[in-house]
């Protein structure tokens, strides 16, 4: 879309069920923050509007788990999440929440409007049932075995371990997760988006109308979405938290979390509009507002299928783009909160931030690397030794580096004050550096607008790089020492000194102006050295050359950055092992309890025939991997003296595949052979657990040959 009148920038609205992690800021938060920061500099019309999800299971669950109500939780944790985004520079013109008033308005009204015109369906069917705690069993309500991954505890609207989106029918032996016990069925009445009638519209906008401009991973989800066929899609919910279904005679039923929450983006925008004396409604019904949803990848559908169809259906303009990024992992392993193996946003600040030698310089630091390392195209990975490197040697080593030798040099040489240029001694690298300054700004735009941030802040940094060869070039400490009698550089000296330093001022406050949208705080530091007010940082700046005005006096330099030691890596990888021990060891030591009851209770006797059946034989491993995005996954090849057999076993968060090569094992051979993550596994290897939940091999005797039967 070229020129639009406004831009309406949003955020994937964070669930208020607990911390969110730096994989989340750099997914949905970070980018958008950089685009909108980009624009105001622009002097564009931009809202950027995020908030809490406060409704859906995800919520009801952690009250449940942490023994209050969903109002405590989400009271908790939209005041966490909505602090540590500030705090991280994030800057929302609102962080509003689902739980306000306004909002509960806006969503029933939509869902009335559409149910009015006879857009929604109406439909009784059986839905699964906890008879127990007397409640409808829907999405995370139940758990089982994920049909793609083997994950055992996926939920019944999603696999977390491998994205796949799921409904509770597919789940393999599903549990409520109240109760525990396996689900009844019982009849209920749902409203319906017919998402199936709007195929032809999706294909046409999507895969034709956008397939240039939007990102192949987002595309790529879309088709493969549309290819499968759309079903109609349940609206509501029999749940007593949330939205309240506006029909007569819907009691105990709520509007679907899904359904909502992106509704959200609207009611913020009308909150924002009337705190500040504006109109919302261009926002969501003029054609020319620029709507664009940052996302991570597991929202994809519902941002470029679901809420697009609620939209058109309503009347309301459709996002110009879904700039969804893939995850981050973190030191080798998928990012999780619930697993201890991650950073939380909230952490972080502790540990950095708020600490004596921290701050806001910290921040950007963050900032700094979790662009440069942005999952746009494909998962990437957080290490904390790749943070340490960019910190030290790109932020330190050239950013940092090269505005500190400027504003040393100027004051050392050229009196604090900003140095003439001469223009009869200007020569081609001077122009040169205009030239790159110039380059660099046009680079920039086209990135940030074709959202490759990582692309655009790598030319911010070279730009710097630039800047530090031209001074090494340069050299004005030494054409300091060409002295006449008086001690001073000679008149010819000065000149090419003035020269010199001109340039790398007027090049440090280009600097500023481009790394403002990636590093705000630093941007601010580098205007309150150069003695300007922020008016300098509007973007129509940049490429200038005369930025700073000659006999301008500037004030002393301050450190933009610090060095990250080895020991503060050390002491935070050993910081995440100790962390999910102790969270894995909690869950084991539950499981283990559990456990005590249900080796009391035996399965029921079967026959010496059923037993002879299974096919059991001795093995050795002879190779081990990790299973890619399955973290509970090994892909084994395991050798029965006649053959190799591949097997996949769930026990990588009991073993390095290292240090089970020449493990002697149990094998069950003539178990159908079953898919996970695509492989296909060719038996179980038979485990039993310790005192401790660890997994322990049933291991035959060193001395047994491989592939003899077990009997
Ligand atoms: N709460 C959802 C999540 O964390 C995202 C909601 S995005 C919205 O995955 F569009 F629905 F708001
Ligand atoms: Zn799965």
């Amino acid at each position: 879309m070229t020129n639009p009148k406004r831009y309406l920038i949003t955020s994937a609205l964070p669930y208020a069920n607990g911390p969110k992690h730096i994989g989340h800021l750099a997914g949905a938060y970070l980018p958008a923050d950089v685009y909108a920061r980009y624009l105001r500099a622009q002097k564009k019309e931009v809202v950027y509007v995020c908030g809490s999800d406060e409704h859906g299971a995800a919520i009801t669950i952690q009250a449940i788990k942490e023994k209050t109500t969903p109002k405590e939780i989400v009271d908790k944790y939209h005041a966490l999440l909505e602090s540590n985004m500030r705090d991280l520079g994030i800057s929302f013109d609102i962080y509003h929440r689902t739980s306000a008033e306004i909002h509960h308005e806006t969503a029933q009204e939509f869902f009335t409007a559409l149910n009015d015109k006879g857009l929604l369906e109406v439909k009784e069917s059986e839905q699964l049932y906890d008879e127990e705690a007397k409640t409808f069993l829907a999405d995370r309500y139940i758990i089982g075995t994920c049909p793609v991954c083997g994950n055992d505890s996926a939920y019944g609207d999603q696999c977390e371990k491998c994205g796949t989106s799921l409904s509770p029918e597919q789940l393999i032996n599903p549990k409520s997760t109240l109760s525990g016990n396996p689900p009844a069925k019982k009849k209920t009445t749902h409203w319906y988006l017919p998402l199936n009638k709007h195929e032809d519209f999706l294909r046409q906008w999507i895969l034709e109308e956008h397939q240039s401009d939007w990102k192949t991973n987002v595309l790529g989800q879309c088709k493969s979405w549309l290819d499968s066929g759309l079903q109609p899609r349940a609206v509501t919910r029999d749940l007593d938290w949330g939205v309240k279904v506006p029909v007569a005679g819907a009691d105990g039923k709520v509007l679907y979390v899904w359904f909502d929450a992106p509704i959200g983006y609207i009611s913020a925008t009308k909150q924002w509009a009337l705190d500040n004396n504006k109109d919302w409604k261009p926002y969501w019904e003029d054609k020319d507002t620029k709507l664009v949803h940052f996302i991570g990848k597991d929202n994809i559908v519902f941002h470029c299928i679901i809420f697009p169809v609620m939209l058109k259906l309503h009347g309301n303009i459709l996002p110009d783009n879904v700039p969804s990024n893939e995850f981050m992992n973190l030191e080798g392993d998928k990012m999780s909160t619930s697993r201890g193996w991650s950073i939380e946003m909230d952490e972080y600040i502790n540990d950095f931030v708020k600490k004596e030698n921290g701050g806001d310089m910290m921040v950007d630091a963050l900032r700094y690397y979790l662009t440069a390392i942005a999952p746009e195209t494909k998962d990437s990975e957080f290490t904390w030794k790749g943070f340490q490197d960019a910190l030290n040697s790109e932020l330190v080593a050239i950013f940092g580096n090269f505005v500190n030798r400027t504003f040393v040099l100027m004051h050392k040489l050229c009196k604090g004050k900003v140095p003439p240029i001469h223009l009869d001694i200007t020569d081609e690298a001077d122009k040169k550096i205009f030239e790159d300054i110039r380059a660099a700004k046009e680079t920039v735009e086209k990135n940030i607008e074709g959202y490759k941030f990582r692309d655009a802040l790598f030319e911010v940094i070279d730009l710097a790089r630039k800047g530090n060869k031209y001074m090494q070039d340069k050299e004005p400490w030494i054409v300091a020492k060409q002295v006449g009698e008086d001690g001073q550089p000679t008149p010819e000296a000065q000149k090419k000194i003035d020269n010199a330093l001109h340039v790398c001022l007027q090049l440090t406050a280009n600097l500023s102006i481009l790394i403002n949208p990636f590093l705000p705080f630093t941007a601010k530091k580098m205007c309150s050295m150069m003695k300007v007010v922020d008016k300098m940082l509007e973007w129509e700046n940049a490429g200038k050359d005369k930025l700073l005005s000659v006999g301008y006096s500037l004030r002393a330099p301050e450190l933009l950055f610090r060095k990250m030691e080895d020991a503060e890596v050390e002491a935070q990888i050993e910081k995440l092992k100790t962390k999910t021990k102790k969270l894995m060891d909690n869950a084991s030591n539950q499981q283990g309890n559990n456990k005590g009851e249900e080796t009391k209770t035996l399965k029921p006797i079967i026959q010496f025939d059923d037993f002879a059946k299974i096919d059991l034989k001795t093995g050795t491993i002879v190779s081990a991997e990790k299973v890619e995005k399955a973290d509970k996954l090994l892909k084994l090849e395991v050798d029965l003296g006649f053959e190799k057999r591949t097997i996949v076993s769930g026990i990588a968060l009991h073993y390095e595949p290292s240090a089970i090569i020449g493990q002697k094992v149990v094998v069950v051979t003539n178990l159908a052979p079953r898919k996970m993550r695509g492989i296909e596994s060719n038996g179980m290897i038979l485990m039993a657990e310790d005192a401790n939940g660890k997994l322990k091999f049933i291991s035959a005797d060193e001395l047994t040959t491989n592939g003899s039967s077990v009997s």
